[in-house]
């Protein structure tokens, strides 16, 4: 129905989630599957020099243990080049090298699960130790500037200006260093694989994934397969958050031990063994220096950022984007080192970049607002870009002021007092504190269909997938608005690669490439029938002009005369064809050159501090964005909270707390590495301002899925600032570092 997109609409698929009803991967019923249970290495660097799988393999029900010593070598895991175009360097127990802490090593094979977990207990690994590296901050000579940005398309560095100057010239200066930990995506959903071997030379993957053609392609690259024999299942996901855009180790392994076993299998990454073999976000070590006038114009600013990558593949977090363009800064410089560790290999994490990115910025012009004793929000606004600096092109749309003010008034910013610790209600300390968000507007080519049903429904098919955030919900709205059809009459499908090709579900773009290629196959669906109907000489539309045509609620009428028309299932049974179809292909165009796409936002935070304990409560978290059309007001609010609850995550709680003598993570269980819970979110709330951007694609869609983490940190952690007048600038901001 017109006016459907927008509407805050529950989720189609919501019932079947909360009823147990959702198959997800691990789930799907596939007769005779096996069981698989990785083993992994308790070690971060060496050689395995045995394995002695005996006991194993003795095991009750166990039917095969898969190492590198048995397993097929596969010519495309050879020589792999970092950062494959098709994904990440996998490895499948093709070599007897250990490279990081919990790589897989070894495969048992069994009936059941639970002879499975048994055999895998039983299979004994000796290891060669070698010395490992897996430090950052002692290591930093040994640091080398990427090619680009880490798959990104940006340069790793940039320059404009001359920083010396500028912060010569500046009244006002700041340096400093801000760290953030190795983070962990924890999706609810482990990672999840059932191999099918249908036939020698056709492999079913049910695999919880963030891209059904991407997973595809590269796992035909492995096996020297041409990528439309392999099919790729996904209906359902459990959240993903970058970790499932990449092909891991364990789908390659499931599919090599199903055509080993000539039998499906099915393999899930145990939680502890999400912590290296499946990406993380790796620690950041981020450099800032700000100079300002009095006046609060920025005359230099600049962003350092070291990070870690894997000894085999190569992933920047690259945090120092943002300076480039949140601020005019006449003089800027911004640059990106990684440092080879013994580690598993880091990767996107929701927001890759801007997350950490923004919070080491933010926290700086928090710092330098209160050095030049200006109002944070005066102080963004005096060095506010109008158009991006760094590229050099105009904003497609910037609606952030909007967002400051609109942002600022709801939340009750004019209530703060400017000094740090003169907000006290007893002994709790309170705090006030603000950020920027950003994040870019990206979209890939896609496809879809649209086909008119003889019974008057609509089926509209696009391969993409929906990892929680609700594609199956706004994909339906936006194909019920275009066709003018109730959403109960509209079918949508997803999460097969025998539907239209799309892009992978990632960088906050699936809302924006997939709902444009089913807005114009819908388009194209009703300039068909209309075609058909003005051209048909039985139709009471014959010759009528096609701009006089109307297409609502399974009629097809003339605008100028309404009564003039007939039902499309009439006319579809004259066409003596079943259904008629519309399908079209939504691609980028010149947008990209013309100008600079971002979504930007702003976030505000009460904190409570315990003035004795140290203890930390978001009392009020708010965001405003500005990220163009909204496609469903419930699912992007979710998206948008889902966020800032991980901005509270990385502020307050989140850290892969790494014990740096055997390499390894101590905290690889949902009990010591924390996430917020509940109890740990106050009172919260997103919205956004209305933004019209007749840039970015047809719809007008920014995207909603990574902007609600970028400035969420920041905010708490000026907040706490704002509270106890400490400055905490390595995350997470734990009691014990208050009370130093
Ligand atoms: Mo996101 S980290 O692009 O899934």
């Amino acid at each position: 129905m017109p006016g459907v997109i927008g509407q805050p609409l529950d989720r189609i698929d919501g019932t079947l989630k909360v009823t147990g009803r959702a198959v997800y991967a691990y789930e799907q019923q596939v007769e005779n599957a096996a069981y698989g249970v990785l083993v992994t290495s308790t070690i971060p660097k060496g050689r395995i020099t045995a394995i002695d799988t005996s006991a194993a393999e003795k095991s009750s029900g166990v039917v095969m243990v898969m190492t590198h010593l048995n397993a097929p070598k596969l010519a495309g895991l050879k020589e792999q080049k970092p950062s494959p175009v098709t994904g990440r360097v996998i490895q499948a127990f093709q070599d007897d090298l250990v490279r990081y802490a919990n790589q897989p090593v070894a495969l048992v094979v069994a009936e059941t699960l639970e002879q499975a977990l048994e055999g895998a207990h039983l299979v004994g690994v000796k290891y060669a130790v070698e010395r490992h590296a897996v430090d950052l901050d002692g290591r930093i000579s040994q640091a080398y500037e990427p090619p680009k940005a880490g798959g990104q398309q940006e340069p790793s560095a940039s320059n404009r200006g001359d920083m010396k100057s500028g912060l010569a010239e500046a009244d006002q200066r700041m340096r400093e260093v801000y760290r953030t930990p190795f983070e962990f995506h924890n999706p609810m959903e482990q990672h999840a694989t059932i191999a099918v071997w249908d036939k020698p030379d056709h492999l079913t993957l049910y695999d919880s994934t963030q891209g059904v053609f991407s997973d595809r392609e590269r796992v035909g690259h492995v096996f020297s397969m041409p990528s439309e024999s392999i099919h790729v299942i996904s209906p359902f996901i459990g959240g993903g958050f970058g970790s499932k855009g990449p092909v891991w180790s364990h789908v390659v392994i499931a599919a090599m031990a199903a055509k080993q076993l000539s039998r499906p299998v099915r393999l899930e990454v145990r939680r502890p063994q999400m912590f290296g073999p499946v990406g993380m976000r790796s620690q950041t070590r981020q450099e800032l220096a700000i100079g300002a006038k009095t006046d609060g114009s920025i005359t230099a600013l600049s962003h350092d950022t070291v990070c870690q990558t894997s000894s085999f593949d190569e992933f920047v977090e690259t945090a120092s984007l943002s300076a480039r363009r949140l601020y005019t800064a006449p003089n800027n410089s911004t640059s990106h080192l990684l440092i080879k560790s013994d580690i598993g290999q880091p990767s996107y994490t929701r927001a890759p970049g801007e997350a950490p990115g923004t919070y080491a910025l933010e926290a700086a012009m928090d710092e330098m607002a209160y050095q030049l004793k200006m109002d944070p929000i005066e102080f963004r606004l005096k060095n506010y870009t109008d158009s991006d600096p760094n590229e050099k092109k105009p904003w497609s749309s910037k609606s952030l002021r909007e967002c400051y003010r609109q942002g600022a008034e709801r939340f009750g910013w004019s209530n703060r007092t400017a000094e740090p610790r003169s907000m006290r209600k007893g002994n709790v300390l309170v705090g006030y504190g603000m950020a920027t968000s950003i994040y870019p507007t990206r979209r890939s080519p896609a496809n879809a269909s649209a086909r008119l049903n003889g019974d008057g429904t609509l089926s509209v098919d696009a391969g993409t997938q929906d990892i929680g955030t609700g594609t199956y919900t706004v994909m339906t709205q936006v194909a019920a608005d275009t066709f003018g059809l109730p959403m109960t009459s509209v079918k949508f499908r997803l999460g097969d690669t025998d539907l239209p090709k799309t892009p992978v579900s990632g960088g906050s773009q699936a809302a924006a490439s997939t709902g444009s290629a089913v807005y114009l196959a819908t388009q194209a669906l009703r300039e068909k029938l209309i075609q058909m109907a003005i051209s048909d000489a039985q139709s009471p539309l014959s010759g009528v002009s096609a701009q006089d045509v109307e297409i609502q609620n399974g009629r097809i009428f003339a605008r100028s005369n309404p009564s003039k028309g007939e039902a499309l299932g009439q006319l579809l049974a004259r066409s003596g064809q079943p259904f008629a179809e519309g399908k079209a292909e939504a691609k980028p165009g010149s947008e990209k050159e013309r100008y600079s796409m971002y979504a930007f936002g702003a976030q505000f935070s009460e904190v409570h501090v315990d003035a004795d304990l140290g203890q930390i409560r978001v009392a009020r978290h708010l965001g405003c964005f500005a990220a163009g059309r909204i496609l469903n007001a419930k699912t992007a609010r979710s998206q948008l909270l889902g966020g800032m609850i991980w901005g509270v995550g990385m502020a307050l709680l989140e850290e892969g707390v790494m014990d740096r003598r055997l390499g390894r993570y101590v905290n690889n269980n949902l009990a010591e590495y924390h996430v917020p819970v509940n109890a740990d979110i106050g009172v919260i709330d997103a919205f956004w301002v209305d933004e019209k951007d007749e840039h970015v694609n047809p719809l007008g869609v920014k995207g909603v899925g990574e902007i609600g983490i970028t400035g969420a940190t920041a905010a708490i952690v000026n907040a706490i600032h704002h509270a106890t007048g400490k400055r905490v600038r390595d995350l997470p901001v734990t009691l014990d570092k208050l009370l130093v």
